[in-house]
């Protein structure tokens, strides 16, 4: 052991969650994975969700995705094997199958069963990935929650550093965000200790409303600066790009929301390049 356990040490594990459905954990884990890496860091994406709308997504066919997710939580020993390339550079993915629906059966008796990822990521941790000039480390992990609270869950917030939340811009935000930050404290009682919010990035935001304008408020009133500047606009060629299985800055790289995702990714990395390095 290097003897650096910090919470900044790489690659920065990051579980993109929120137990509600639909406000934009799979587009932002794909995008912001894909933005990260096109300014030069090396991510690994895994889809901890039965749906793999996050595989899909990035255009990994079913007959492709050999080693699942729900593979590597059977036997963390085969995670290696699991990663797959993506046709974004420097990108690649943990994919999942609807196996994964299986796992709380499957390790229902497995004492270790909450930490299946962690090991699995351990093993992980340390690979090398062409990110089509050269073999880098991992920068960053990225772990596509489900949208709910069960072992795939909880496996992901053992295993990560911080969790980014994504919260669609609409009237009832705040009341399911107070929910997730008591399973968040409730996890590090039992999980994880250091686990903290990384950041709340607001999706789907229309600028034509105010409601946008009056969640942020509201957002930024109890979390702070934990509200990303960046936000991301609802943008039609966001949802039409994962038809295609690509990530928005592939498919219109021009679009909106690529150039959001870009800013959210920048803004991720300034702000953890400063905590690195505190002011003198
Ligand atoms: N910025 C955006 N602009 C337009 N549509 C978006 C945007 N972000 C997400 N969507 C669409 O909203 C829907 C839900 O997004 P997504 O699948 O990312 O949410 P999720 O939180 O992962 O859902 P689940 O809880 O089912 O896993 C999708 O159809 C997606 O294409
Ligand atoms: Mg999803």
């Amino acid at each position: 052991m290097s003897g650096n356990d910090s919470n900044l040490s790489t690659p920065r594990i990051v579980a993109v969650a929120n137990q509600k459905g639909g406000v934009g954990k799979t587009t932002t884990a794909i995008n912001l994975g894909t933005a990260m890496a096109s300014i030069g860091q090396c991510v690994l994406i895994i889809d901890m969700d039965p749906q793999g709308n996050a595989s899909t997504g990035l255009g990994i066919d079913h007959d492709d995705r050999e080693i699942s997710t729900f593979d590597v939580l059977m036997d963390p020993n085969i995670a290696a094997r699991s990663l797959t390339a993506t046709r974004v550079p420097g990108l690649v993915l943990m994919p999942s199958t609807l196996d994964l629906l299986g796992v709380e059966n499957e390790l229902a008796s497995t004492p270790d069963r909450s930490f299946r990822l962690k090991q699995a990521i351990e093993l992980i941790k340390n690979v090398q990935i062409n990110n089509g000039v050269e073999k880098k480390p991992l920068d960053y992990i990225i772990i596509d929650c489900p949208p709910s609270f069960n072992l795939l869950t909880i496996n992901a917030m053992a295993a990560a550093q911080s969790v980014l939340v994504p919260v669609q811009a609409e009237f009832f935000a705040l009341e399911g965000l107070s929910q997730l930050t008591n399973s968040i404290e409730e996890f590090r009682k039992l999980l994880n200790p250091t686990l903290e919010i990384m950041g709340i990035v607001l999706t789907m935001v229309d600028s034509s409303t105010n409601l946008s304008k009056t969640v942020a408020a509201e957002v930024s009133s109890v979390f702070g600066d934990k509200l990303y500047n960046a936000v991301i606009p609802r943008n039609v060629s966001v949802s039409e790009a994962p038809s295609f299985g690509k990530p928005v800055l592939l498919y219109k790289p021009k679009a909106s929301g690529s150039q959001a995702y870009v800013e959210l990714a920048r803004e991720i990395l300034h702000n953890e390049r400063g905590a690195e390095q505190p002011a003198a």
